[in-house]
């Protein structure tokens, strides 16, 4: 079942709660139950996405997914190349819904925290569409002249260093890590499908986010739930993957994307234009 049609709460999932009231739980759990619902009623472009990778990534590979989520955007990527997809998510919800849709896909799933999956046989590249790590451009409608920051799940800045140096250990000599660009996170609310109201709301303290996502039926609150996140201004997160091993290519024509690739000399090369 499409988590479009479920309303029911996940109280009885084994991970913890992120209602009002206990503490942040950057997995999501209330969320999962509305994601679809939620991110196919505009939140994200998946075909823009999805069409944009396949330019960056071409024809084929080995690659790893950094926070797959549902699936939405391995769905759309597979429809244009075959690739061979290893997704990892650390939100049970979340994947179990990646596993029903990409059933009979060549995709291979795994429950884990990115932070401490490993394989032996490097990937090709790596992407995070919105996942462990994302990108804002925070002066968005203007994505190819915005000024950048990335967004990260991990509690600090060296947690999030220390994820770059693990993802540049996964991948093979030239592999590239793309992650996805967005608008800047702000106070929003969209109506989505099944007479559901979304509604997001955002505070900033130093280098951190807190975000609220909620869901109501008129004035009936369905789900809540609160992530925080990490964030690291442009310059430094360049010097934070130039440190793990990365040189920057920049963001890619559609604006969609910031492209690392491991090993190479273009370090902070400018970004190529629209
Ligand atoms: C906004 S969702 C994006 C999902 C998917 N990439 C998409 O485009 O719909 C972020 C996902 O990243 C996952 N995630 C965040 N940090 C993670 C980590 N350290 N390890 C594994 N998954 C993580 C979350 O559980 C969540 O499913």
């Amino acid at each position: 079942m499409s988590a479009a049609n479920t309303t029911t709460l996940s109280s009885s999932s084994s991970e913890p709660l992120g209602t009002s009231g206990s503490r942040d739980d950057n997995r999501y759990v209330e969320l999962a139950a509305f994601y679809d619902n939620l991110m196919t009623s505009g939140y994200y472009d998946y075909d823009s996405f999805a069409t944009a990778l396949h330019q960056i990534l071409d024809d084929g590979g080995e690659i790893l997914d950094v926070g797959i989520g549902t699936g939405l955007l391995t769905e759309k990527l597979l429809r244009l190349a075959r690739y061979d997809i290893t997704g990892i998510d650390f939100s049970k919800s979340m994947i179990d819904q990646a596993r029903l849709r990409l059933k009979g896909h060549p995709v291979t799933l795994v429950h884990a925290d990115i932070r401490t999956y490993s394989r032996e046989r490097p990937f090709d590249a790596a992407i995070s569409c919105g996942g462990a790590l994302c990108i804002s451009n925070v002066l968005a409608p203007s994505r190819e002249k915005g000024r950048l920051r990335l967004y990260s799940f991990c509690d600090d800045r060296q947690a999030t260093a220390n994820l770059a140096m693990h993802l540049h250990g996964q991948l093979r000599p030239g592999g590239r890590f793309a992650i996805s660009i967005q608008g800047e996170h702000a106070d929003a609310a969209l109506p989505i499908r099944h007479g559901i109201t979304y509604q997001q709301a955002v505070s900033f303290a130093p280098g951190k986010l807190r975000k609220t996502y909620r869901f109501l039926r008129g004035r009936r609150l369905l789900g809540e739930q609160t992530i925080s996140l990490t964030y690291i201004e442009e310059a430094d997160f360049l010097a934070l993957f130039a440190e793990a091993g990365f040189s920057y290519e920049g963001v890619d024509a559609s604006a969609n994307y910031c492209i690392f690739r491991k090993g190479g000399s273009c370090l902070n090369r400018p970004r190529p234009g629209p």
